[in-house]
Formats: structure tokens, C-alpha cells, sequence
């Protein structure tokens, strides 16, 4: 046989069966795979790599069936390379799942997640995921971990840049929006396979410190810290990454109640569950197993399918199974959750990319925009005495200042791997590029970082100041100092950055700051100091559009805050969603400097309060300003009474009462009065985005299913408890008037 013949004859040979395996269903072909799978090569499909450059010693495990995903390398040539390794080269050529942190973008950058989720625009951020996911697969990634739907509610916590927030509702609905966009309404070549992480409780670190220990009990876990992944499992997320934490002394990476029992016996997740990064090995740190083998086997046992780099599944499963320590019937089954997802995402039948089209994909005009109108939509505006919108006609020079004016890579915040700052368009390019023809720009960033110490730089920027009409001074944090690892124990601006803004705020001049930061920082001199605050959180690519689209009037604020801003560090954690006291704070009380001297036992009031600080945060939960102002009218709802099948209409009229069109985020707050525990507050049930005209009223209507109320009460039960009920709908979490009905 000559050599064309016998490969015309391999070729139509691989067709056949590769046609023959497409027609087959999912778990057919899963089947059919596992049965011609050793023992080793079933193993090898449980170890994660992480990979930089070619690596041939990687290449030669891929080769041997030893390895069943990679992370950390982007670079296409190299990816096709390995996967050529495992589909071409290995015995039952079964495809790598080739992952990577693709957080808020992958070259285009997005608003980081916390200043997504003050959009409160579950769709844009479906449309954000959706521009990563086609940007990061036509690089060869198919799988990304995110999103983070940890709740947290410490701002000293640097991870809580990469999550929604506080609040449960909220949560889940970003966390739905991203899975949809990662995945695609239909699996094809752009789909990337989300991995909802960190399962669970990691957000609620002791002290904000990260990967420390947690003390959640099961019930608060189910009522606030589960929902948001049983939503995006529902919405058919296909992995899920343990955490870090140890959960009242158990690692989640070692805990089978959590992953076998909730994750698989109750919610029905069939894909596949990740460790986190050493998170199996770790288990020997936090003194839960003795050594990586034992951690291995505790993970394995617990429901964790796939390795992320502890080496402990490749090393030691072979002798745990021998052991019978760990069952054949377990690996297998971690075999097909890890297959099932391969053959869903279709990498059998395009395993590999085009590396002529890659550069193509990136940074589009529709990429671009949909990351400036997100960056418009993430921006709250906490203060405003008027001098916002700037009014073009009577400014005729700025002075833009502040270490965030021109900072290219930090406005994109943590977890940019790859969005590359030459991309950026910051403050001062956009002032320049949108307004130079109509002000003067004078630019003096007064300090070039936000740690620095300068008295100098501030001088310069206020002799600059002194030539300008406004000063619009952008302030904030570094992208390095919030993220994985990076907490503080002190949340105000760093650096010299409240001496500029008191220096600049004396010359007499409007100051406007713009703050890019990861988390909620404390603000109270800041807002002695200026006339107007805008929030951005890190604003990613373009966020210098949109921010100075913002200050010039040509867009409106429109984001509210999706987690409380303490007043000061002391007062963490707090979060509008909390239990109430028996003795709740009234609004009376004594403050430390009000004591008379020697009081002896003067009776303070006793309720639950701070005597150095005030009850209320600085800003509320669901917080934010605009051009315009809103009235709301009392909320009203069809029947006072209702049984637990019923859908609760309940409407309100929103009027604009100012000068200008807006968007307002409405939203709908509930309050169980009395249950078999206790109840939040108050709980966000519902929201919508709602524009409305100067002058104009809306009536906006909202539809809660009776069985949105359930909750695990006293027996662990998830039920609607009977009883009465307060509603509220509002422009934040501590304004508007409830109505009441009863649930029979
Ligand atoms: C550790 C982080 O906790 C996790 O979120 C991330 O996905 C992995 N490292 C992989 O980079």
C-alpha cells in the first residue's frame, strides 16, 4: 500500500469513528471512552498542570495520558502544540480542557466583578462575559474560573474586588448573567466553560484575612452563602472550584457533605468539581490529613474530581485504589464528570484553534463599547452638590490630577492577565480625546502612584490649581492592593492622597474625585473635602470614556452600591441584610464625647450601637445618585393576603422630578416579621434598570413568587413560614415605606 493510500484509509478510518462517536449521545460516548480507558489514563484525566512556555516534559505526560487539563499558558501556537500532544499523539486521544483565570475580560477589560455588580444590570455583564469568552477562545481557552460568587461583606478582604458583594439575591443574578455569557445560549467553538467558585464561605474570612478560617453555620450557609451556586448549577454551570477555607474546622476541599451530599445529591450537578490551587495538599497545612496522600484520598472521597496542582491524584490514587481506600466506582465517576464536560464543550471535534484569526478577536468596536457602557453603568455617584455635570459652556480649564488619572495599568484592577494597558484609555487621554476642543486641559498628577508620599507633587498640583475652573482629581488604589491576598486592616486612601485632596479642596476651587478602587474604601474626609464623589470601582479598558462621559453630563449615573461602605473599619462587618437585635439601636443614644465626665453608671441607653460612631453606614446597600431626582409613591401590592402557590404583584410610581433623563435601579426589599429564626431585616428580592423622562412617571411592577420567600428555618426544612410580611420598593436599601401582607 502506498503511503497516500494508507493515510486516505487512516482518514476516513478517524472520520468514520469520530462520526460514529458524534452520533452517539453524551453519555455514550462518555461510556465508550471510559471503557477503554486504563487505569492510569483515568487518573491522568483527573491532574491539572500549570504550564509556561513548551514545555516537553508536559508534552510527554499529555503523550502518556497523564494529564486532563492545563492552566496558565495563552499563547495559541503553544496550546495547539499540547493539545496536538493529547489528541494526536496520546492512546485514546482524548482532548485537554485548557483553562485560565478569565475574570472581567480577557484582552478587553471590564469593570472588575464588584463594580459589575453595581450595574445591576444582569444583561450587560451577560454581554461582557460573552466578549471574554470569544476573545479568550480564540485563544484555545475553554474553561475559566470565575465567576466568584463568594459573598463578603469585609472590605478588608482584597477578594471582595472579585465578587458581587453582600447580597445573596444580587449575587446569584451576576453569577447567572456570567455562566450564560461564558457558556453561549448554545455550545459552539466561543463557549467556555464556567467554574463557579469557591465553594463555600470563603468570603466570609475571619479578620478579612485571606484563606482564613470561617465559622458558617449550615443554616446561613443554605440561606445566604448556597443560593448563588445552586442558581448557576441550575443555569448549567459545568465546574465548580472548592475553596480554600476551613468552614467550622472542616476544609471544603475535604468536605463531602458539602460537594457529594448538596452540590450532587441535592442540586443534581453533573459536571465536574475542581480543587483549588494546592487546595488538596493544603489540607496537610490546616492539620486535617497527614500528608498529600491521605489529602488526596479525604478530597477524592469529598466529590473533588480534578487536582488543580497538588500533585496528590497523580502521585498517590494509583495505591489508594490498590489500597481500596478509594473505590473503582469513585474514579470512574469522577472520569465521566470530567469527560461528560469535554464532550458538552464539543473539544473532541475542535480541539484545536485557528492561530491566523486569534489578534482578530481582540479588541473589537463592539467589545469596546459594551466595556465603556459597563463602566458607565458600574459608577456610582455617592456625593454631588451640584458641581456635577460639569457645565461645558462655563468651565473653561481643568486641572486633572491624582495618581488614577493616568494609570493605565491599575484602572483595570486585579486579575488582569492579559488585557494589555496599552489598551487603556485613561481619564486624561479621554478628557483630552473627548473635551480638549472644548476646555483646557491643564494635567498635574501631584502624586505618580497611590502609595506615594510627595509633598512637592501636591504643591505643583495645587499652583495648577489655581489656574483651573474645576479640579477633577482621580484617586484610589493600585490594582495591586486589592485581590487574591491583598487585604488591609486600614481602608482609607493610601499614600498622601487625603493631604492633596484637603490641599486641593482649600485652594476654594470644586474639587470632583473619582475614586478606582477594589473595595469599598472609607470616605468620610473625602466627602468633607470635595463637592462631588464618583465611585468606579477598577473601570477596566475604557473606563477613561466613560468616566469623563460622566463628569461632562454626555452620560448619567446610573450604579448603586452592591455592598454597604462602612463608615470606618471598626464597624465591619456590616451589611443592610443583618438579623435584628433584641435591643435595636433607636436612634437616641449617647455618643462617647456627650458622657459627662465621671458618669459612673449612667444608663447609655443599652441597645446595640458603637459609642464612637454612628449605627449607619456611610452608604447604604443599593446606594447611588444621579442628575435627576426620583420620587417613589407608596408601594402597593392587590391583596394583603396570600397563599403559598401565589405570584405578589406589587407596583410603584416613579416620577423624575428633576431636569434630566435617568436611570433609576429599583428595588424591592421583603422582611419576614416573625419566623421560626430569625429573619434579615431586610432582603432584596428584585430589581430592574428603569429610564425615565424629566417630569415623567413610570409605574413599575414587580412579580414575587410567594415561594421566593422560603427560607431554612428551625428544622432545616426550605419553606415559606406563614405570617405576616413588609415590602418595600425603593432607590436603596434604607429608604421607602413598607406595605405589610400576610402569607396564610
Ligand atoms: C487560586 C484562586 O483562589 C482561584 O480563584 C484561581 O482560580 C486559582 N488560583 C487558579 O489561578
Amino acid at each position: 500500500m502506498n503511503n497516500l493510500l494508507k493515510l486516505t484509509i487512516t482518514a476516513a478510518a478517524l472520520m468514520f469513528s469520530l462520526t460514529a462517536f458524534a452520533q452517539q449521545s453524551e453519555e455514550e460516548r462518555v461510556e465508550a471512552l471510559l471503557q477503554q480507558m486504563t487505569l492510569q489514563e483515568k487518573i491522568g484525566q483527573l491532574n491539572q498542570l500549570s504550564v509556561g512556555g513548551f514545555d516537553p516534559n508536559a508534552a510527554g505526560m499529555m503523550r502518556a495520558g497523564m494529564v486532563g487539563s492545563i492552566l496558565n499558558e495563552c499563547n495559541p501556537k503553544v496550546l495547539n502544540r499540547y493539545q496536538k500532544a493529547a489528541v494526536e499523539e496520546s492512546r485514546l486521544g482524548i482532548p485537554l480542557i485548557i483553562s485560565r483565570d478569565v475574570i472581567h475580560g480577557f484582552k478587553t477589560m471590564f469593570p472588575i466583578p464588584l463594580g459589575l455588580a453595581a450595574t445591576f444590570d444582569p444583561e450587560l455583564v451577560e454581554q461582557g462575559a460573552r466578549v471574554a469568552a470569544v476573545e479568550a477562545t480564540a485563544s484555545g481557552i475553554r474553561w475559566t474560573f470565575s465567576p466568584m460568587l463568594d459573598i463578603a461583606r469585609d472590605p478588608r478582604w482584597g477578594r471582595i474586588a472579585e465578587g458581587s458583594g453582600e447580597d445573596t439575591y444580587l449575587d446569584a443574578q451576576m453569577g447567572v448573567a456570567m455562566v450564560k455569557g461564558y457558556q453561549g445560549e448554545s455550545i459552539d467553538n466561543t463557549s467556555m466553560a464556567a467554574c463557579v467558585k469557591h465553594f463555600v464561605a470563603y468570603g466570609a474570612a475571619e479578620g478579612g484575612r485571606d484563606y482564613n478560617s470561617t465559622g458558617v453555620s449550615e443554616r446561613t450557609l443554605r440561606n445566604v452563602y448556597l443560593p448563588p451556586f445552586e442558581a448557576c448549577v441550575k443555569a448549567g454551570a459545568m465546574t465548580l472550584m472548592t475553596s480554600f477555607n476551613d468552614n467550622d474546622g472542616i476544609p471544603s476541599t475535604g468536605n463531602g457533605f458539602l460537594v457529594n451530599d448538596v452540590l450532587r445529591g441535592e442540586w443534581g450537578f453533573d459536571g465536574f468539581v475542581v480543587s483549588d490551587w494546592a487546595s488538596i495538599y493544603e489540607m496537610v497545612n490546616h492539620g486535617f490529613a497527614e500528608d498529600n496522600k491521605r489529602a488526596g484520598e479525604l478530597a477524592f472521597n469529598a466529590g473533588v474530581d480534578m487536582d488543580m496542582m497538588s500533585y496528590s491524584y497523580i502521585s498517590h490514587m494509583e495505591e489508594l485504589i490498590n489500597e481500596g481506600k478509594v473505590s473503582m466506582e469513585t474514579l470512574d465517576n469522577a472520569v465521566r464528570n470530567i469527560l461528560r464536560i469535554k464532550v458538552r464543550l464539543g473539544l473532541f471535534e475542535n480541539p484545536y484553534i485557528d492561530e491566523s484569526k486569534v489578534e482578530s478577536t481582540f479588541y473589537s468596536a463592539e467589545a469596546l463599547e459594551a466595556a465603556r457602557k459597563s463602566a458607565v453603568e458600574s459608577a456610582v455617584l455617592l456625593t454631588n452638590n451640584g458641581v456635577l455635570p460639569l457645565n461645558k459652556s462655563k468651565v473653561k480649564t481643568v486641572l486633572v490630577t491624582g495618581p488614577m488619572a493616568d494609570a493605565p495599568h491599575d484602572q483595570l484592577g486585579t486579575w488582569t492577565f492579559d488585557g494589555d494597558p496599552a489598551h487603556t484609555v485613561t481619564p486624561l487621554k479621554a478628557i483630552r480625546d473627548l473635551y480638549g476642543k472644548d476646555v483646557k486641559v491643564i494635567y498635574e498628577p501631584g502624586l505618580t502612584f497611590t502609595r506615594e508620599f510627595n509633598e512637592n507633587g501636591i504643591a505643583k498640583a495645587v499652583k495648577a490649581a489655581k489656574k483651573a475652573d474645576v479640579i477633577l482629581a482621580f484617586m484610589g488604589e493600585e490594582a495591586i492592593m486589592s485581590g487574591e491576598a491583598h487585604c488591609l486592616t486600614d481602608i482609607t486612601l493610601k499614600g498622601d492622597q487625603r493631604k492633596m485632596i484637603e490641599a486641593l479642596h482649600a485652594t476654594g476651587k470644586p474639587v470632583v474625585v473619582n475614586i478606582m478602587a477594589g473595595r469599598p474604601l472609607e470616605l468620610d474626609f473625602e466627602i468633607a473635602h470635595s463637592d462631588a464623589i464618583l465611585y468606579s470601582f477598577h473601570p477596566g479598558t475604557m473606563g477613561g470614556p466613560a468616566i469623563t462621559q460622566l463628569i461632562f453630563g454626555d452620560e448619567t449615573p446610573s450604579g448603586k452600591t452592591p455592598i454597604t461602605f462602612p463608615k470606618n473599619v471598626g464597624q465591619i462587618p456590616i451589611y443592610y441584610n443583618h438579623n435584628m437585635t433584641g435591643r435595636p439601636y433607636n436612634g437616641t443614644e449617647t455618643m462617647l464625647y456627650d458622657i459627662p465626665l465621671r458618669a459612673g453608671q449612667t444608663s447609655l441607653g443599652n441597645t446595640s450601637y458603637w459609642l464612637d460612631t454612628t449605627f449607619e453606614p456611610e452608604f447604604p446597600f443599593g446606594y447611588g445618585l444621579t442628575y435627576t431626582t426620583f420620587e417613589y409613591s407608596e408601594p402597593s401590592i392587590e391583596m394583603t393576603e396570600y397563599g403559598a402557590g401565589d405570584v405578589i404583584h406589587a407596583c410603584v410610581t416613579l416620577k423624575n422630578t428633576g431636569k434630566s433623563e435617568a436611570t433609576e435601579v429599583v428595588q424591592l426589599y421583603v422582611r419576614d416579621m416573625v419566623g421560626s429564626v430569625t429573619r434579615p431585616v431586610k432582603e432584596l428580592k428584585g430589581f430592574q434598570r428603569v429610564t425615565v423622562a424629566p417630569g415623567e412617571s413610570v409605574t413599575v411592577r414587580f412579580e414575587l413568587p410567594v415561594q421566593d420567600l422560603a427560607f431554612y428555618g428551625i428544622d432545616m426544612v426550605k419553606k415559606v413560614e406563614p405570617g405576616k410580611f413588609r415590602l418595600w420598593i425603593a432607590g436603596d436599601s434604607a429608604s421607602g415605606k413598607p406595605v405589610e401582607f400576610e402569607v396564610k
